[in-house]
């Protein structure tokens, strides 16, 4: 049996009270902070009741003899909460900071908590518990993300160790972020204008189609290698876009964003480089652009 502490009974919290505790093989705690008073949330007692779990209202209390502590609480709270528990650890308990909290966070946390004897766990939620629910998409790193793995792997929980310190898992979602979050501003920037034109629902089915159901790395790939030979044409379209859209009256920041950079790309010369055919290698056309923007940054171009 284990015991897992859990600090923060959220959206994430309570769902990870749930998964871990559906064998009945596993102590379920619970960390809220104390609403008693005027204050008192019902909905919340009626919740850790319901869910069966035993509630601490005293972080040292909830952490004795944990086998994983698990942090579920806001990334701006994250700091707080792994200072006030690691004087207290327990020799070898793991610590998993599930939170969004910055990178360098997660790495004072590691610190912490190797230095009070712990195991910590950089954990990275990739997708939404409202999506996916318990099965969502963890990745983890850090020097107890593989024993914490084996730990919950049994209980169903969908965890990806990277052999990296604390912090690489949280950059990969930094990172992924980029795409999956640029492309939500993408998609209402560009939505927001067709329905100014009547032409939401059109420009919406014009996107879909097999060209739009490929792998993530497939989709990299031709993007990269049609870049490499057609950066300037395109910017040079969206410079268009980037008009209706301002006629429509919605702002086109990321038609302009995106123009910029497409600009920048043909600026560095990348068409010659490939002699304007289209490279078959896609990794090979990051390498150029690292090489060309050594030569004339793409971030400092007056
Ligand atoms: N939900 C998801 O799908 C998802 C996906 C990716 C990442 N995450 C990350 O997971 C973490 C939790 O997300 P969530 O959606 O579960 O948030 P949530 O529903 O807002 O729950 C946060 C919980 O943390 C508690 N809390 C806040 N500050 C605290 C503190 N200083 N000490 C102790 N407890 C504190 C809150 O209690 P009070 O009610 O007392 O404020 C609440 O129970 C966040 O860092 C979030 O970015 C969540």
């Amino acid at each position: 049996m284990a015991v897992f502490a859990i600090i923060g009974f959220g959206e994430l919290g309570s769902s990870l009270a749930a998964g871990l505790g559906r064998s009945g093989k596993h102590e379920i705690r619970v960390y809220v902070r104390d609403r008693s008073g005027p204050g008192a949330d019902a909905a919340l007692a009626t919740r850790i009741e319901q869910a069966g779990v035993r509630q601490s209202h005293y972080l040292g209390e909830l952490a004795a003899d944990a086998t994983a502590i698990l942090s579920a609480v806001p990334g701006s709270a994250a700091r707080e909460v792994v200072r006030g528990c690691a004087p207290g650890l327990a020799p070898g308990v793991y610590y998993v900071d599930l939170t969004a909290a910055p990178v360098a966070h997660k790495r004072e946390g590691a610190a912490l908590v190797s230095a009070a004897g712990g195991r910590y766990v950089d954990a990275a939620v990739l997708g939404t518990v409202a999506a996916s629910g318990f099965e969502v998409s963890i990745a983890a790193s850090g020097p107890g993300a593989h024993g914490w793995q084996k730990l919950v792997a049994p209980e169903g929980l969908n965890v990806d160790v990277l052999d990296a310190p604390a912090g690489h898992a949280t950059l990969l979602k930094l990172l992924r972020s980029v795409y999956t979050k640029g492309r939500d501003a993408l998609v209402v920037e560009m939505l927001l204008a067709a329905r100014h034109y009547g032409l939401e629902q059109r420009v919406a089915e014009s996107i879909a189609g097999p060209g739009e159901e490929v792998p993530f790395p497939a989709l990299a790939e031709r993007v990269l290698s049609s870049v490499a030979i057609h950066a300037g044409r395109r910017g040079d379209e969206l410079g268009a876009s980037g008009d209706v859209v301002h006629e429509a009256h919605v702002e086109p920041v990321m038609a302009r964003a995106a123009q910029e950079v497409l600009g920048r790309l043909a600026e560095l010369g990348l068409r010659d480089a490939f002699d304007g055919k289209r490279p078959a290698d896609a990794g090979e056309v990051l390498s150029r652009i690292e090489a060309l923007s050594k030569r004339r940054p793409l971030s400092n171009r007056g």
